[in-house]
């Protein structure tokens, strides 16, 4: 099936959008053009552009004045769909284009349009449709293992499938970047912002410049041989992020935070196959940058009670977020901590209990993962001694035993890779 891309444009801007179309046609697209008149709700609207790999977004004073093209891009931005900017001309002042995209990397038409330009645009498409995958580790209940498992995981990812890989640690607790990294590197991180806080963070002396994103992100694999190994890196999180869980920032310094956010996802995709975040078990702004980048949705869950009532929520929130809701394909439920002997007799029962809930529940038994990680040792705690050389040695594949946990996880590893690439 032909990959989809949305064109976005006002009516005043057709002849060069059929221009665009027919190009990104020639080069396989398929493409689907608004015109500036779309009649569609606001949910019929993100459905159509939540299946788009990419939206083409001409930026002119006329879709500065349009009142369905920011409907269009607020549902791109909603969904994480790439977008690629073509600039026709001047924008208006006060543009609300400027304010919401980074125009930085926009093609610039204001000549007008030449096949140069054109294969530009094709490229951009192309580029952006075929980059890395972003997985979100969500739950809105705390506790089931989605920073154990972003790190076991996608470490076994690495080590079995030599898959490249970035952490983003979005969790104002900052447990990923306590699990990887010494306390004095994280200190030191800290004080130079080379962490999230200083990406989201657009002024004052915390604020990291754009150009700096990519290269504040921290090696996790230092053995001498890794350098032949694709990249296992992480971007660091610190407390400050809680900042951005309160009203304390402003609309205007979350807007920004957001498309800093995404200047940073889009930096990483284009040099990882899967860029993970872990986030915070609630739902604030920082969880609406893991639902609007994700292409994917892991949710571990413990068996126990109560544990379909986090589902549904995050379920609700990703739908109200997003504005339409999830399909199974994005989504991937994880049972977590099964045979459990240090938990009383009835944990089998708790397990069955647990996985029949689930897998008979409308939505998340189509989502259920056959692969269940078991209750084990080398995931309930890092050995601390040998947190400062080399962080992956941390990770339950490069640690004694556990050969149950290490199967379970390169099999869940491999069968989340599978969904987050339909
Ligand atoms: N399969 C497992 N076997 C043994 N221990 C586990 C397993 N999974 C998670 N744990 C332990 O459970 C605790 C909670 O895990 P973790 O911190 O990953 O959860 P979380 O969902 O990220 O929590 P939070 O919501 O606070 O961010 C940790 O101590 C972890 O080591
Ligand atoms: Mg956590």
């Amino acid at each position: 099936m032909a990959s989809e891309a949305y064109l976005a444009f006002e009516r005043a801007d057709e002849l060069v959008a059929s221009q665009i179309a027919a190009e990104l046609e020639r080069n396989s697209w398929s493409v689907i053009r608004s015109g500036g008149d779309t009649s569609d709700s606001d949910a019929a609207l993100s459905q159509t552009i939540g299946n788009a790999s990419v939206v083409i977004c001409l930026a002119s004073a006329a879709a500065d004045a349009s009142t369905t093209l920011p409907r269009e891009i607020a549902a791109a931005l909603n969904n994480g769909r790439p977008i690629v900017t073509a600039k026709l001309g001047d924008l208006t002042a006060g543009s609300w284009i400027e304010a919401t995209l980074d125009l930085s990397r926009a093609i610039d038409l204001s000549n007008g349009l030449n096949p140069e330009q054109l294969g530009q645009i094709a490229e951009a498409a192309r580029m952006a449709n075929g980059q890395g995958r972003v997985i979100a580790m969500l739950n809105i209940k705390g506790g089931v293992g989605k920073t154990v498992l972003a790190a076991n995981l996608f470490a076994a990812a690495h080590l079995a499938d030599k898959r490249s890989v970035s952490f983003i640690d979005l969790d104002p607790q900052h447990n990923l970047t306590q699990y990887f990294l010494a306390p004095a590197e994280r200190h030191r991180l800290r004080d130079s912002n080379h962490t999230l806080y200083g990406v989201l963070t657009s002024r004052g002396d915390a604020s990291l410049p754009r150009g700096e994103f990519e290269a504040i992100s921290v090696p996790l694999n230092r053995a001498k041989r890794a350098g032949k190994m694709p990249n296992f890196d992480l971007i660091a999180g610190d407390e400050r992020l809680f900042e951005y869980t309160l009203d304390t920032r402003s609309d205007r310094d979350k807007a920004e935070a957001f498309t800093r956010f995404r200047a940073l996802i889009a930096a990483l995709r284009a040099r990882s196959e899967i860029v993970v975040i872990d986030s915070n078990p609630c739902a604030t702004f920082l969880t609406r940058l893991a639902i609007t980048t994700a292409d994917h949705i892991i949710a571990p869950v413990r068996p126990e009670k109560y544990s379909l009532t986090g589902l549904n929520m995050l379920e609700h929130v990703v739908r109200e977020v997003r504005g339409r809701p999830l399909r199974p394909s994005e989504f991937s439920v994880l049972l977590n901590g099964v045979n459990d002997r240090t938990r009383s007799s009835e944990t089998g029962n708790a397990d069955a209990l647990t996985r029949e809930e689930i897998s008979s529940a409308p939505f998340f038994g189509a989502a259920l993962l056959p692969d269940e990680v078991p209750y084990s040792a080398v995931l309930r705690s890092p050995p601390t001694d040998r947190l400062a050389a080399n962080p992956i040695n941390i990770t339950a594949m490069m640690r004694v035993g556990g050969r149950p946990a290490k199967e379970s996880l390169a099999r869940a590893a491999a069968g989340i890779l599978r969904r987050a690439s339909e």
